[in-house]
C-alpha cells in the first residue's frame, strides 16, 4: 500500500474518532482505514472511556476483542450511536460504493442501525460519479450462474471474487460478484434493479446513509463533508 494512502486514511480516522463520547454504543468498520479507528477507539478504551460496539466482520470483531473494546450482540440494543466505516468510492451526494474487503451485508445492517454513520477515506476516494470501482454484490452461491446472468442483463460485467483459485467466500458464507458498470448516472435506481434480483443478498451502493465523510489526505488536513440533505 502506498505511504501517502495510508496516512490519508489515519487522519480521517483520528478525526472520525473525535465524535465519540463515553456511554455510545459504536459500530466498528471493516478494511484498512476503520483499522485505524478500532485502533484509536482501543486507545480511548484504555484510558477510560466506556464504549460498548458491534463489530461489520469477523476481522474487525477480532480486532475489537484483542483491544479489549466491549462488544455486545443485537440481541441487547436496537441502534448504535456511532458508526466509523470506510468506503471504496464516495461520490458529490457522498453516495458510496463499498464491500471491496467483502463485509458489505454486514456493514450495511450496523449502517441502517446507526444514528450517526461517519464515513473515513483518504481523499483519493472522492469521485464525480460512481462506478470506477467495480459494485460488490453479494450473492446466493445457489443459483449463483442464474444469478449473474441477471446482473450482466443490468449492463454490466461480474466477475466472481476468487482467494486462493476458490470463490472468495463472505463471513456470511456468500460469493461476491464484482460487477464493473463503468460511471453510474443514477446509483440510486441502479441500487434498487441489483437488489431487486432473486439470489442477492445486498449490493454495496449505500445511498444516502453517510451522515458525515472525513476525507484525510497525507499533508496532515481532514476535510469534513456534511450530508445536507440528512440534517
Ligand atoms: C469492506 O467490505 C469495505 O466496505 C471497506 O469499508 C472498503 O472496502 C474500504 O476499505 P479500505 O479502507 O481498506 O480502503
Amino acid at each position: 500500500m502506498e505511504k501517502s494512502a495510508i496516512n490519508g486514511k489515519k487522519i480521517a480516522a483520528g478525526k472520525a474518532i473525535g465524535y465519540i463520547k463515553s456511554g455510545m454504543t459504536l459500530g466498528l468498520g471493516t478494511g484498512s482505514t476503520a483499522y485505524w479507528a478500532i485502533q484509536g477507539i482501543g486507545e480511548l478504551v484504555k484510558n477510560g472511556l466506556s464504549v460498548r460496539a458491534i463489530a461489520t466482520s469477523k476481522q474487525s470483531e477480532a480486532l475489537a476483542r484483542e483491544l479489549q473494546i466491549p462488544l455486545i450482540p443485537f440481541s441487547e440494543i436496537d441502534h448504535l450511536d456511532v458508526t466509523i466505516d470506510g468506503a471504496d468510492e464516495v461520490d458529490e451526494h457522498l453516495n458510496l460504493i463499498k464491500g471491496g474487503g467483502g463485509a458489505l451485508l454486514r456493514e450495511k445492517i450496523v449502517a441502517s442501525a446507526t444514528k450517526f454513520y461517519i464515513i473515513i477515506v483518504d481523499q483519493s476516494k472522492l469521485v464525480t460519479k460512481l462506478g470506477k470501482f467495480p459494485l460488490p454484490v453479494e450473492v446466493t452461491p445457489f443459483g449463483w450462474e442464474l444469478t449473474m446472468r441477471r446482473l450482466t442483463a443490468l449492463g454490466c460485467n461480474p466477475k466472481m471474487r476468487m482467494t486462493d483459485n476458490k470463490p472468495f467466500l463472505t463471513d456470511n458464507s456468500h460469493y461476491i460478484l464484482d460487477c464493473s458498470f463503468g460511471s453510474i448516472d443514477n446509483p440510486a435506481l441502479l441500487h434498487e434493479q441489483v437488489s431487486g434480483i432473486t439470489g442477492v443478498m445486498e449490493d454495496g451502493f449505500f445511498i444516502n446513509m453517510a451522515d458525515v465523510v472525513i476525507a484525510g489526505s497525507p499533508d496532515g488536513d481532514a476535510e469534513v463533508i456534511v450530508n445536507a440533505s440528512k440534517k
